[in-house]
């Protein structure tokens, strides 16, 4: 299996990902979840990650806490997407795993370092901070990492927090401008692909009828997601942006991008956190990025579903 490391900000679309990864042992390790501050702050991210572990009955997954704000901004949040908690819905209890000890800055360090180069995919889900962070104070680790496969930014589907940007890239945009400056091996999930990926009533049933405490939180946590793009975009269902990251180890036929050049805004205010992707390749700055635009909506879904169904 691939060996990986999630950075999350559970939310919903992240829990989704991360029962994805878990119910697919034969092809993903997850050597450990690292979660940091976005959809709702710290301490509920930290909560979430483990309770979307013991749903998946999978204790023995370490999980830390990281950065509890951006790198140089105040940390903006998601509640009127997410819910108070960040992953309202479903009523799943208290964790009882306790987090390690270690903070998931360290964790991706020491985890990059022990590791044979290139065999270590970071998968994040949320704002940067953490990988950023991690390259600024260890920069003998970027090499190591086989691949970053990453949900955040936009291009034709602009912002989803703004007019221009996304949200996982708006809320650290600095961190975002490490990363993708970073030279390590990219793959980006852009609102472009990640709103291809929506639960209609019809799939949202089939995850309700696995009739599991897992197909029945999954089905409860879109019943609650759905709501905002819903009333938003005139959308037909829930987007699942995090769950493209984790369906894309396992089946990365069912995604069509290209290799282009990505910049991040850092200094604009109007365009902040913008990616700035250059689609039509009308510039020579190099490409660093593999953006995705197309997705295999059903089989993205039938693909889900069936791997929900072994947890
Ligand atoms: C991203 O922002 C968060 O609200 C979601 O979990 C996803 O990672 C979508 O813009
Ligand atoms: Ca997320």
């Amino acid at each position: 299996p691939r060996n990986i490391i999630i950075d999350t900000d559970p939310g919903q679309d992240d829990a989704v990902a991360i029962l994805l990864a878990l119910a697919s042992p034969d092809e993903i390790e997850v050597l450990g979840i690292t979660a940091v501050a976005g959809n709702v702050p710290l301490p509920l991210t930290a909560k979430n990650a483990r309770i979307v572990c013991e749903l998946a009955g999978r204790t023995d997954v370490p999980v830390f806490a990281g950065c509890e704000a951006p790198i140089a901004r105040k940390l903006v949040t998601a509640e009127h997407v997410h819910g108070r908690t960040g992953l309202d819905g479903p009523d799943l209890p208290d964790p009882t795993m306790s987090l390690q000890d270690t903070h998931a800055v360290d964790f991706i360090i020491d985890t990059l370092r022990a590791q044979p180069p290139g065999t270590v995919t970071l998968c994040p889900l949320g704002p940067l901070t953490n990988i950023a962070t991690a390259f600024t104070r260890a920069p003998d680790i970027v090499s190591r990492v086989q691949e970053i496969v990453l949900m955040g930014g936009a291009y034709f589907e602009v912002g989803n927090i703004t007019p221009a940007a996304e949200f996982n890239i708006y809320v650290d945009p600095e961190a975002a401008d490490i990363v993708f400056g970073s030279g390590a091996p990219l793959v980006v999930m852009p609102l472009d692909v990640t709103h291809k990926a929506l639960v209609t009533k019809a799939r949202n049933d089939a995850f309700r009828a696995l009739g599991t405490p897992v197909g029945i939180a999954v089905a409860q946590m879109t019943d609650f997601f759905e709501r905002f793009d819903k009333e938003k975009y005139g959308s037909e269902g829930a987007p699942l942006h995090d769950p493209c990251v984790t369906a894309y180890l396992l089946r990365p036929d069912l995604f069509s991008g290209r290799h282009i050049n990505v910049e991040i805004e850092t200094t604009s205010d109007l365009t902040l956190g913008m990616t700035v992707a250059d689609w039509w390749r009308v510039t020579d700055r190099a490409p660093n990025a593999l953006f995705i635009g197309q997705l295999d909506a059903q089989g993205f879904f039938d693909l889900l579903t069936e791997r929900l169904a072994r947890l």
